[in-house]
Formats: structure tokens, sequence, C-alpha cells
């Protein structure tokens, strides 16, 4: 089943989300709505508080991302061959490596992309549907992804990590956002 996206402006997207245990309610089918909701708005990466659950879950797919790119652009990607998995109670090991930028997006914020910095390397702990642990570093695309995911389950967005000077000039179309003054051919749900 898709489920709404929940739009800018509404407060479960600032929460610091809360781990689970396997006995989370409807754990299951939740995981399975969430892969259907990202690939039907076209996402590479969704997470829980973006349907209004304030838990520590993910979902990461940049294998479909590779598969759409072209060899020259593939090519900037060496050491990540993408990666599509669910991540649940993920926490940060450690950040490596030079910061770059790239344009962003985010599903509850539509129509807007802006350069973000991420550290090339994240090492991340987290367990998979069946609860195994793990403990993976990743690079390139899949590493930036996965900072993006892993910032909504902080309660941060992509928007935080601009200037106050760019932030001050996406204020009304932010406000337009939260009001649901946008137009996207996704199901989403305003806080207004
Ligand atoms: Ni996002």
């Amino acid at each position: 089943m898709v489920l709404p996206i929940v739009a800018y402006g509404d407060p479960v997207l600032r929460k610091i989300a809360e781990d689970i245990g396997p006995d989370y309610p409807g754990l299951e089918k939740l995981i399975a709505d969430m892969w259907e909701t990202m690939y039907n708005s076209s996402g590479v990466g969704l997470a829980a508080p973006q349907v209004n659950r304030p838990i520590r879950l993910f979902v990461v797919d940049t294998l479909q991302m590779f598969e759409n790119m072209d060899e020259e652009d593939k090519a900037d990607y060496p050491d990540d061959p993408g990666f599509k998995e669910t991540f649940i109670n993920a926490h940060i090991v450690e950040l490596e490596g030079e910061k770059w930028a790239y344009n962003e997006g985010c599903l509850s914020i539509p129509k807007i992309r802006e350069d973000v910095s991420r550290p090339e390397k994240v090492t991340i702990e987290y367990q998979d549907v069946l609860f195994a642990k793990h403990r993976s570093s990743f690079n390139g695309l899949t590493a930036r992804v996965i900072l993006h995911e892993y910032d909504h389950i902080d309660g941060k967005l992509f928007i935080d990590h601009l200037s106050p000077l760019k932030r001050k000039l996406m204020k009304g179309k932010l406000t337009d956002i939260s009001k649901g003054k946008v137009a996207v051919d996704y199901k989403m749900s305003f806080p207004g």
C-alpha cells in the first residue's frame, strides 16, 4: 500500500526517532509499504518519519540508481557498487573522507534541490529485517543516500546543511510546501 508522505513543516520530521524491537506492531507490513511508497514516488530512499512514524527505520536502494546511469557517470563512483537494504536501529560509528557536494532533493520537500556537502564514507551499525546486527562501511552515492536518510531519523533535513542565506531565500517556498501549495504526483500529507 502506498502511504502518504509527510510534508515539510510536520513536527514528526523534527523528532529524534526511537529504536524499535522485532515486536513493533505491523513492522513487516510497514516495511513493505515503505518500499512501495518509495518506488511509487521515484525515490532512492525513504525514512519512517516521512510516513509519520518516529522510529529508527529507513530503506535505501542505490542499485536502481546505478542501473539508470550511463557508464561515464558510473565511473565517478568506483568504490560504490550500489546497495539495497532496510536499515533498522541505525547508528553512525564513523564518518571519514573529504566532504563533497551533490545536488539533493527530498520527497518531503518537493521541487527544491540544492547542493549539499557530506563526507565520502560512513561506517554504520544497524539491524536488518531479521534483526541481525551489521557493521558496514559505504562510499559514494550509497553513503550519501544513507546519510540523507539517517538525518531523517535524527530529526534533520537536507536544508539544515545549507547556508542561512540560502535557507532565507527559500523560506517562501517552504511555507508554500507546508500549506500544501505545491504540485506533486505522489500522495502527500500536509501539516496545515
Ligand atoms: Ni529526504
